[in-house]
């Protein structure tokens, strides 16, 4: 349909991240489909409008002792503990992965101090494939995994402001996380840092028990919550993120927290969010993205719209 302008009956679903334009709105959530070699037999990632890697650290990571991960009633705690390859072996062995995906590429970049940042910060602005850096200040699986730096304004604030100098080529963007009292303070202190765009929202702090043994599931103890479970919290925060800080200041939001289906991502939308990453639901259902894809097309087509633009943060809050 290239040169053709959307319709009602063909709607546009391409959107615009801080000046990266994407197909569609989709995207991966990180940490849920590794550099992309793991996935790529089962999920289509032409489905897709970017593909957002895990997070990479400065040296590799193995992670935390396993059990790391356990079902729950509507969704999965995690406690992976950013096992990853490092930035040497993921510069070497991944980007050409990825090069192969013809896809804006986003890198999430998770440090223990501010220098661990800056270091993967820069590396990657030599990598053409790579449009953006996703700052993971909010993992919560780590004891000294950059959540520090994603609890407190101030020093939210500081560290997007390190970045920002650092990322020149590529956009920047904070992830947040929802186990603060007030996600919109730290959002507009990482928007005043010079956020090109935000990302909410990381998992949520939860822990299983298992009665019998009397012992927490997970060898970590704690972990983060995924999945349909967080997915009105989710929704929630990113309303509130886009009213009080996103909107007033154009800085545009990646929703996440529990989509699995176009109804789900069309509440993110609804609710203020440009992008939409799907991480959980992967697991449960590859094609889900291919079929969110479509559902948003029909959505738009039955409600007469010829871009999704439309209705991003179309929320009604009258009576
Ligand atoms: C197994 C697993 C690993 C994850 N690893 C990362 C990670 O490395 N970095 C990060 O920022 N978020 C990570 N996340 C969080 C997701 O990117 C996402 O924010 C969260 O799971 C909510 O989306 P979902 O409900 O669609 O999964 C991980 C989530 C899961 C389930």
């Amino acid at each position: 349909m290239q040169g053709d302008a959307p319709t009602a009956s063909q709607p546009d679903l391409s959107v615009d991240i801080a000046g990266v334009r994407l197909a569609n709105p989709l995207m991966t959530a990180s940490g849920t489909c590794g550099y992309a070699d793991e996935y790529a037999d089962f999920v289509d990632l032409r489905a897709l409008g970017a593909f957002v890697t895990k997070s990479i650290t400065v040296s590799p990571r193995a992670g935390n002792e396993y059990p790391r991960v356990v079902e729950t009633r509507a969704g999965m705690l995690n406690a992976i503990g950013l096992a990853n390859v490092g930035l040497e072996a993921f510069l070497r062995e991944k980007v050409p992965l990825l090069e192969e995906l013809d896809l804006p590429v986003f890198v999430n970049v998770a440090g223990s101090t501010a220098e661990d940042y800056v270091a993967v910060a820069e590396a990657l602005e030599d990598v053409a494939v790579v449009r953006g850096v996703e700052l993971n200040i909010s993992c919560p699986n780590v004891p000294a995994g950059g959540i520090q730096f994603g609890i407190d304004p101030r020093q939210t604030e500081k560290i997007t402001a390190l970045l920002r100098g650092v990322c020149r080529k590529n956009i920047l963007i904070v992830k947040l996380s929802p186990n603060v009292t007030d996600i919109a303070e730290i959002a507009a202190a990482a928007v005043a840092g010079g956020a090109d765009a935000l990302s909410l929202v990381n998992t949520l702090t939860a822990m299983a028990i298992d009665v019998e043994r009397r012992r927490a599931i997970l060898a970590n103890v704690t972990g983060g919550l995924s999945g349909p479970a967080i997915r009105p919290i989710a929704v929630y925060m990113v309303h509130r993120v886009y009213a009080q800080v996103a909107r007033p200041a154009g800085v545009p939001i990646i929703g996440m927290g529990g989509i699995q289906y176009a109804a789900d991502a069309l509440e993110f939308l609804l609710a203020g969010a440009t992008g939409l990453a799907v991480g959980t639901a992967l697991f449960v259902n590859p094609a889900c993205l291919a079929e969110i894809r479509d559902g948003l097309c029909d959505y738009l087509r039955g409600h007469g719209h010829a871009s999704v633009n439309e209705i991003i943060g179309a929320l009604d809050m009258e009576g």
